[in-house]
């Protein structure tokens, strides 16, 4: 949401003709986008503010503003603290950037401004689209969370849940594909209930409206809540040709007392049941999620459930975080935490054991063939320098399930079909399986002689 929310700001610093610059020291405009979800989040934006001191002593017309959710919970205290902030931007002002650096010039700072508001703003259908990152973008369709599960920070600092109406957010879409973007990702904090409240169209027909736009090739959407993983949701995966084959579900934890104690409604049995009938509708589907390790009250036991779980369903990938305190939540408040090297082994234990899942899973890949969305150069590639031959170009790219493919790539050839531009789909064959990303070849449709389908890989 945080990677929306600042192309936002900077589609708007364009129109003001301020563009991007990656020194620091040639920059007019610095702008902080910041995270409160975990305490570490938080500092690293006060260590960031500090280094600034020095840059506004030297340059004082640099305008300096916090924007994001430190910006919402913070406010005026921030001001306190680093004096030199010109803007406070809080998480429902992102569209009033452009007008608060005019009044900064007009009247003087600083602006603060962390006023909730009941509807989301729209901004003009004409933004200009920018040019980085062409393949694949993010797009909010919601803001907000009413769900207070009790360690999270979101519903205060993102307010409650609204959802953006459907034909602002195709609007958008098409302008995003209009200027050659393939991918879209849907962005809510639980896309599950999106439009249940204004009584828009469901999210799965808000799915289907954007599986018919020309010119998109691949959907991807986060979060789902799996409270309430709708039937017709689930079934999305069989029935949407471009809706990739990849669901993010967070469980938390494995432990039915500490799944209430957090307020998640649903149980360890429930969430494995909800995975195995995704799998039987969308054969191959991969399921990644996020884990909190410590939880006020987590015992040992607790979280071998959490590790139980987590071998029992054989995730893809795990986002695993140390429970860390956030300001007026319910579980700020419960006594019993769990010691900070206590949280450190557990949250190790858990990456480990995923480590061993991955590479497993990783290793049953090889020699099967994925369509493989092409979106640039590997990272290897880029750090040697770009030896730019054909055929010794090493491209990246991901498949449907969301996996990273480096492959080689032979001459292209639009004859063959083999066309290796950003945002192509070409079949790639795995051939190495490295710890966090796998290794192949590109391989022509014709030698194939089935076309992959959503979810089918095969053994070439
Ligand atoms: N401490 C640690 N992790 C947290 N998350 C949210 N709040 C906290 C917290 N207080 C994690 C959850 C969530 C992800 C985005 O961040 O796992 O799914
Ligand atoms: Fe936070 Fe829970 Fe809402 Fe996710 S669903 S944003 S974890 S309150």
């Amino acid at each position: 949401m945080n990677v929306y929310d600042s192309e936002r700001m900077l589609q708007q610093m364009h129109v003001l003709s301020v563009f991007a610059t990656d020194v620091i020291d040639d920059a007019d405009v610095i702008i902080i986008n910041t995270c409160a979800i975990r305490e570490k989040a938080v500092q690293k934006v006060y260590s960031f503010l500090g280094r600034l001191t020095a840059i506004k002593r030297k340059r004082q017309d640099v305008r300096v503003i916090v924007a994001g959710c430190v910006a919402q919970q913070m406010g005026s205290l921030l001001i306190q603290r680093f004096p030199f902030i010109d803007i406070v931007l809080g998480t429902h002002a992102v569209h009033r950037l452009p007008e608060y650096l005019k009044r900064l010039d007009r009247d003087g700072g600083p602006v603060i401004d962390t006023e909730m508001t009941a509807d989301i703003p729209e901004f003009p259908a004409d933004m200009p689209v920018l040019p980085q990152n062409t393949v694949s973008r993010h797009v909010t369709i919601m803001r907000g969370c009413d769900n207070f599960c009790t360690y999270c920070v979101v519903p205060y600092v993102r307010g409650r849940e609204v959802s953006r109406r459907p034909e602002d957010i195709i609007a958008e879409i098409k302008m995003l594909v209009s200027a050659g973007v393939k991918e879209v990702t849907l962005l809510g904090q639980n896309v599950n209930s999106y439009g249940i409240k204004e009584g828009l169209v469901s999210f799965p027909q808000l799915l289907e409206q954007v599986n018919d736009l020309g010119g998109l090739e691949r959907i991807r959407f986060v979060t789902s809540h799996p409270k309430d993983l709708s039937e017709d949701l689930m079934n999305s995966f069989a029935r949407l040709d471009k809706l990739c084959n990849h669901i993010h579900l967070p469980v938390q934890s494995g432990s039915n007392w500490i799944l209430a104690k957090m307020n998640r409604k649903y149980t360890r049995e429930i969430y494995m049941d909800t995975v195995i009938k995704l799998r039987a509708i969308s054969p191959g589907i991969a399921v990644t999620t996020d884990i909190i390790a410590g939880f006020p009250g987590e015992t040992d036991d607790d979280f071998a459930q959490t590790i139980d779980l987590m071998t029992s369903v054989e995730f893809d990938h795990i986002f695993a975080f140390v429970y860390s305190d956030r300001p007026d939540t319910p579980a700020s408040r419960i006594p019993e935490k769990v010691a900070d090297p206590v949280k450190g082994e557990r949250l190790r234990r858990a990456l480990e054991i995923q480590e061993g899942i991955t590479r497993q899973a990783y290793s049953r890949l090889i020699g099967r063939v994925f369509p493989v969305m092409v979106e640039g150069y590997s990272k290897n590639q880029l750090k040697s320098g770009g030896v730019v031959q054909w055929p010794q170009i090493e491209l990246s790219g991901r498949t449907s399930e969301n996996r990273i493919v480096n492959f080689y790539a032979p001459t292209p050839d639009p004859e063959a079909d083999m066309d290796f531009s950003n945002g192509r789909i070409q079949n790639v064959r795995i051939d190495r399986a490295c710890e966090n990303s796998l290794w192949g070849t590109a391989v022509k449709q014709d030698d194939l002689c089935i076309t992959p389908k959503k979810g089918e890989a095969y053994v070439a």
